[in-house]
């Protein structure tokens, strides 16, 4: 286990949360300003990745700027600078990547692998099996069980074997239990059609079409110890015991400073460790209420940061979370406000591409760690 304590630069960033003599003592420390020039994926410990979210698709299709990953020069030149992972935000899903059942579009995703390459980056793959965005022609099908597990396994093995060697982690499947840790046996259709049992088929069609990329669930609201995480506990030791092919857990870990901290966010993911996953925080984020589009206070700027700052510790601080990635930047490329009513400001840097307290954060955890 990595065991990392706070910089007195982070506690700057923080100085909100200090008691005076602290942040008189931090004051004496380097600015974070100094390491100005220090990229986060630079400040990294050895065999840590920081990544990003490559915008596009999904909500920004209703949005009246041009493709980011495409069109805006300075986010691209910030997203192969700062980060050493990509997550496809939609060009790997279904509706993308599957406008028919015979037929594979695959431009976007190619992309972005192609930039990873370029830039020294990993890709994780997002998503094989999800009850969401998912094309009309599959949910309206009328397919039969042996049709449509045809379909699946078809899907996954040409989308991972295409990328086999390119992709490192893949979330094989997306968000299977509700917060109650209840299967999703109504909205998600391979799990309402086929049984249980098609989760562990995916994962070893998945793992047959590239052996060396590792395997995942990943989900929301599995940050702490509760209904939902338990539930992935269960299954992840059943099928390990069954020999499925898993090999990792992962927390989306889409933060509100409307709710406490998840404090129970190490532990629980050192047991999942402990059953022998590698684990990830996979689509970081922290809103915080704004409403009428308004401005984030400092309170709310140093209490995001130091949501950031402890979520990357946590992963940090457990040796198999070798993977921390924002759900994008900058906030006006965030999916929150078309998601959460009221609330936004989520990302770590400003839409003029300056960065946040959060930022800073980020990368003083991380040189702490280095
Ligand atoms: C979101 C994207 O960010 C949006 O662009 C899209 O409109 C909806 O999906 N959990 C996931 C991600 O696994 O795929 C979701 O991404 C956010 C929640």
């Amino acid at each position: 286990m990595r065991q990392i304590r706070l910089s007195a630069a982070v506690l700057t960033a923080l100085a909100l949360t200090l008691p005076a003599s602290a942040a008189a003592a931090a004051d004496d420390q380097p600015a974070t300003g100094l390491h100005q020039n220090t990229a986060l994926r630079d400040a990294a410990p050895s065999g840590f990745v920081i990544g990003s979210a490559v915008a596009g698709g999904g909500h920004h299709q209703d949005e009246d700027y041009p493709d980011p990953f495409t069109g805006d020069q300075e986010y691209r030149r910030i997203l192969g600078e700062e980060f050493s992972s990509l997550s496809a935000e939609n060009q790997m899903k279904w509706d993308h990547l599957r406008p028919s059942r015979d037929g594979y579009a695959f431009d976007d995703a190619d992309a972005i692998v192609a930039y990873a390459q370029d830039n020294g980056q990993d890709v994780r793959g997002h998503t094989l099996l999800w009850h969401s965005q998912n094309p009309d022609w599959l949910e309206n099908g009328n397919f039969s069980q042996e049709e449509l597990r045809e379909i699946l396994r078809d899907h996954i093995e040409t989308v991972v074997g295409r990328y086999a060697g390119q992709i490192h982690q893949w979330d094989v499947a997306n968000e299977i239990f509700d917060d109650g840790g209840n299967l999703r046996t109504g909205d998600n259709i391979w799990i309402r059609e086929l049984g249980v049992g098609i989760v562990g088929d995916a994962f070893r069609w998945a793992h047959a079409a590239d052996p060396s990329a590792e395997l995942y669930f990943n989900d929301y609201n599995v940050e702490d110890v509760n209904a939902k995480s338990d539930a992935y506990y269960e299954l992840t030791r059943e099928l390990l015991a069954e020999g499925v092919p898993v090999h990792g857990f992962s927390a989306q870990t889409h933060l509100s400073l409307q709710y406490g901290f998840p404090s129970g966010l190490q532990t629980n993911l050192e047991r999942f460790e402990a059953l022998g996953l590698s684990t990830a925080l996979t689509e970081v984020d922290v809103r915080m209420q704004l409403p009428g589009g308004a401005e984030p206070t400092e309170q709310q700027l140093a209490d995001q940061a130091d949501y950031y700052a402890r979520a990357l510790e946590a992963c940090l601080n457990v040796s198999g979370c070798d993977s921390f990635t924002v759900w994008g930047f900058p906030d006006k490329y965030s999916w929150v406000p078309n998601t959460f009513e009221g609330e936004g400001g989520a990302t770590v840097y400003w839409d003029d591409y300056t960065t946040k307290p959060a930022y800073d954060a980020l990368l003083e955890t991380l040189l702490a760690a280095g």
